[in-house]
């Protein structure tokens, strides 16, 4: 399965021939600067929650491509008044089968306010099921009891999509034990570096992973590489 990562929390998975893009926030990040909006191919949009960092190109992509955006229920409402037509709304704890694979929404403890301040319900991560595999995205979240749930529904995960930029989120040595809960060897480090509140040291990181006995993945911003 192939993971193209674009900046900040943004990154697609290629599932079963579609291209999956989620929490799309690329205009306003001044380290993605070299990828072009315009080019990135989408069937489907995954949003975790409304806050501007995983929503901001949302509406433009999902209008070029005509992919289908799958959020929140309050999200979707939001971006169907802002002319999307082809969303799909889910909430936390639901599941559901799309051309792609599976995905089930996951408790995330966050915030989600949309970047007018509407109200953006809660936030979420995803389990994903697709080509045999099984794959966790957390969003934006802290460690959290909730993911001891994680292997009774993927007990065979093999890669877990982490944020690790600590301020808003998790930190390096949370996510280590977001890994260790959720049943995951493999990680791959998200919503780091971004801007001045989550600015880490790549390396610092990866070696604390691997004093764990885990593997820190951080592709460069327009990376591919094969999970
Ligand atoms: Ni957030
Ligand atoms: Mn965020």
């Amino acid at each position: 399965m192939k993971y193209t990562y674009y900046g900040h929390s943004c990154f697609s998975l290629e599932m079963n021939g579609k291209h999956v893009l989620f929490d799309p926030f690329i205009s306003g990040n001044e380290l993605a600067g070299h990828i072009q909006i315009d080019a990135i191919p989408a069937d489907f949009i995954l949003i975790s929650h409304g806050h501007a960092d995983h929503i901001a190109d949302a509406v433009v992509i999902a209008q070029r491509t005509g992919a289908t955006v799958i959020c929140n229920w309050e999200v979707a409402g939001w971006l169907q008044n802002q002319g999307l037509t082809n969303v799909h709304p889910m909430n936390t704890g639901g599941s559901r089968a799309f051309d792609f694979g599976k995905v089930k929404c996951t408790v995330a403890q966050h915030s989600s306010g949309l970047p007018d301040g509407s109200y953006g319900g809660n936030p979420m991560g995803f389990l994903l099921f697709a080509e045999g595999k099984q794959l966790y995205y957390s969003g934006d979240t802290s460690l959290t009891l909730d993911m001891q749930l994680i292997p009774k529904w993927a007990p065979q995960l093999d890669a877990a999509i982490l944020p690790i930029g600590d301020n808003f989120t998790m930190d390096v040595a949370d996510a280590i034990d977001a890994a260790t809960m959720v049943g995951a060897q493999k990680v791959v480090g998200v919503h780091y570096n971004t801007f001045g509140y989550i600015v880490i040291d790549p390396e610092n990181a990866k070696n604390d992973f691997k004093t764990a006995g885990k593997e820190l993945l951080l592709p460069a911003i327009g990376e591919t590489i094969e999970l």
